[in-house]
């Protein structure tokens, strides 16, 4: 349940691009390669990337494409936008692991509040010697009790030693896609840094539950929207092709509609 796929040579540039475009706005540089930045990334500067919120759009735009070229999306209703982008360091951040969900716990998304139908992706952006790695086994869909867990990860119903490990090349060339009941976490390992993208996919209709759910602090499912329409380049595109569709499926009344704008003034603070 789970897929390694090679990007296209325009989809590792545009997604290269897109980084580097990102990473000379925020150090307010014009290199030509990531290769600068590194040192600055490895003793734990952070990059708030979702911020720049056109770039996000034009992120999600290759990953999709690459995903449908694979024929990943078929059966899908949802996505998760923005992407993550995440510079994951040596040394977990400051009093990171005292949180139940720390990623570096063996853990499975739903666990934390992810839907259960939805599908993870995941690519390395940047990888070197000794940085974190994604550590990744056969999913566990099969056992109810995994299924039916939700808390943190230490608790977790697992028995590690009767899971499968999937070899996760540490190179920057594929997107990985896997069930969100395959068990992960990040393994640290040395002094390296490194660079990458997730998100979750999210078969069933990302507007069929809203509940309290869809605004929470913590994992809000309005984080799940429609697959972007081929094309867009800024935010304000993907938002209002999102509220179209809304507006058109639903009706400019319809709570689909409102829950979509609530969740853009809450985590995007706009009106
Ligand atoms: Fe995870």
């Amino acid at each position: 349940m789970h897929s390694f796929h090679q990007f296209s040579e325009t989809g590792k540039q545009g997604i290269s691009e897109i980084v580097l475009h990102v990473l000379n706005a925020e150090f307010n540089t014009n290199h030509a390669t990531t290769e600068p930045f590194l040192d600055e990334l490895r003793r734990g500067k952070r990059v708030p990337f979702k911020q720049y919120r056109d770039s996000m759009v034009q992120l999600e735009q290759v990953l999709a494409k690459e995903l449908q070229k694979n024929g990943k999306l078929e059966g899908v209703y949802g996505i998760e936008f923005p992407v993550n982008v995440r510079i994951a360091h040596a040394v977990p951040p400051k009093d990171y692991l005292k949180l139940v969900d720390a990623t570096d716990y063996l853990h499975c998304d739903p666990w934390a509040g992810e839907p259960t139908d939805s599908i993870n992706v995941f690519s390395y952006l940047h990888t070197e010697e000794g940085c974190p790695q994604l550590q990744l086994f056969e999913s566990i869909r099969a056992n109810p009790a995994a299924v039916a867990y939700n808390g943190g990860y230490r608790d977790a119903p697992i028995e590690k030693e009767k899971l499968e490990e999937i070899d996760v090349p540490l190179r920057t060339d594929f997107l990985l896609v896997f069930d969100s009941f395959s068990p992960h976490r990040t393994f640290r390992k040395g002094n390296g840094v490194r660079m990458s993208v997730d998100f979750r996919l999210k078969a069933g209709d990302p507007y069929a539950d809203i509940s309290e759910s869809w605004m929470r602090d913590r994992i809000p499912l309005g984080k799940y929207w429609y697959l972007p329409a081929q094309g867009a380049s800024t935010f304000d595109e993907r938002v209002s092709t999102e509220l179209n569709t809304l507006a058109e499926t639903f009706g400019t009344e319809s709570r689909e509609l409102k829950a979509r704008k609530d969740y853009i003034e809450k985590f995007f603070e706009l009106a």
